[in-house]
């Protein structure tokens, strides 16, 4: 019998029904849509109105009972639920509980994972070690995020950038070589002054000034971020190929953070990879932070074969980066 793995068998996703386009963004800041088309690859992105829904917790209910209808399964059946998010519903009390409560999870412990646009992928390890471990059999992975909630929309330099959405995965045990294969997971903390939200934390609680300073909106310093971000995704990516002597002819897929597609492009390119295998769908939802991992799956899932192999890559604010091979094992 082979190694005990942890596979994917089965996704979900969520986006909000209102959609954002580039000429809507002409209106509020100074822009346009060549620019944000040439530099990101981004056309539209989806907002979460009041009208619609609340907080990320919306969207991962949403992506989670998507998921239980197609695989067929009940909630108390799940053993673990993971919020990977950027933007919990709130402080303290973590998003993920609240999600297992609202879906049924009656029998799961659960709690939030943070890493900025890396936490979906970072989730997939954690994920991956509960089930390796053999004491867990459903462990429910969630990346979502709202990200319209920290987004100031007199910020050229961000709000073309992002969305909302979530999806969802679930890891299960198998014996038959699929699942997760290889990780390469890294961090870098002298990356947090060029992205993140300077205010609401312990560092710098909110107040009266903070809010008057507009602190409580992410900010990036682009160019700084598009730098670390082009070399370090294509690297570990590249990394994990060499590690698995996996040639550009064994991938199936690159199945890379949605972040810019500059980006995705350099990485596929060092990669060897043609643009055919690689999943893409900043151009309708921009960058989800911690969905943009599973809604990939969640849109592509009927291109993906049983044994296929993928490999995931992404950065994000901390900093935070990685790569990690993995085999499809469903059809
Ligand atoms: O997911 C987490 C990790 N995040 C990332 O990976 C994001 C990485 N960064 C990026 O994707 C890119 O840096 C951006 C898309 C944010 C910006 O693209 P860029 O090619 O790096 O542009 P830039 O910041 O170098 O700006 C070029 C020019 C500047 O004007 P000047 O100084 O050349 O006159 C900016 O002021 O473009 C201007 N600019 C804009 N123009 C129209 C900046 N934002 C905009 C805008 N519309 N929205």
């Amino acid at each position: 019998m082979s190694k005990l793995r942890a596979a994917i068998t089965a996704v979900g996703g969520y986006v909000p029904q209102f959609v954002m386009t580039n000429q809507m963004l002409e209106e509020l800041v100074d822009t346009n849509d060549e620019w944000i088309t040439t530099r990101t690859g981004i056309k539209e992105r989806r907002i979460l109105k009041k009208e619609e829904g609340e907080g990320s917790s919306f969207l991962a209910i949403k992506a989670a009972n998507d998921l239980l209808k197609k695989r067929g399964i009940e909630a108390n059946e799940i053993d673990l639920i993971m919020v990977a998010t950027a933007t919990p519903d709130s402080m303290v009390a973590s998003t993920a509980a609240f999600v297992a409560s609202e879906i049924g999870a009656t029998n799961a412990f659960a709690y939030d994972l943070l890493a900025a646009c890396s936490s979906f992928l970072f989730g997939m390890s954690t994920a991956s070690s509960y089930i390796e471990s053999g004491r867990y059999k459903k462990v429910l992975l969630i990346g979502a995020d709202k990200m319209s909630s920290i987004i100031n929309y007199e910020d050229r330099t961000t709000c073309i950038i992002f969305g909302d959405g979530a999806g969802a995965v679930l890891f299960e045990p198998n014996r038959e070589g699929l699942g997760l294969q290889d990780e390469y997971l890294r961090a870098d903390g002298s990356g947090r002054k060029f992205l993140g939200m300077e205010a609401g934390g312990s560092l710098l609680p909110a107040s009266h000034e903070t809010i008057d300073a507009n602190q409580h909106y992410i900010f990036q310093d682009g160019k700084s971020v598009f730098k670390f971000a082009v070399s370090n995704m294509a690297d570990v990516a590249e990394k994990i190929m060499v590690r698995n002597n996996l040639k550009n002819t064994d991938v199936a897929w690159l199945v890379p953070h949605q972040a810019n597609k500059r980006i995705i492009d350099a990485t596929a390119k060092r990669m060897g990879l043609e643009a055919s295998k690689v999943l893409m769908n900043i151009e309708r939802y921009g960058n989800t932070t911690s969905a943009t991992l599973p809604l990939l799956l969640y849109d592509f899932e009927d291109k993906l074969k049983k044994g296929d192999n993928l490999v995931f890559a992404a950065f994000g604010g901390g900093f935070t980066w990685g790569s990690i091979y993995l085999k499809w094992a469903y059809n």
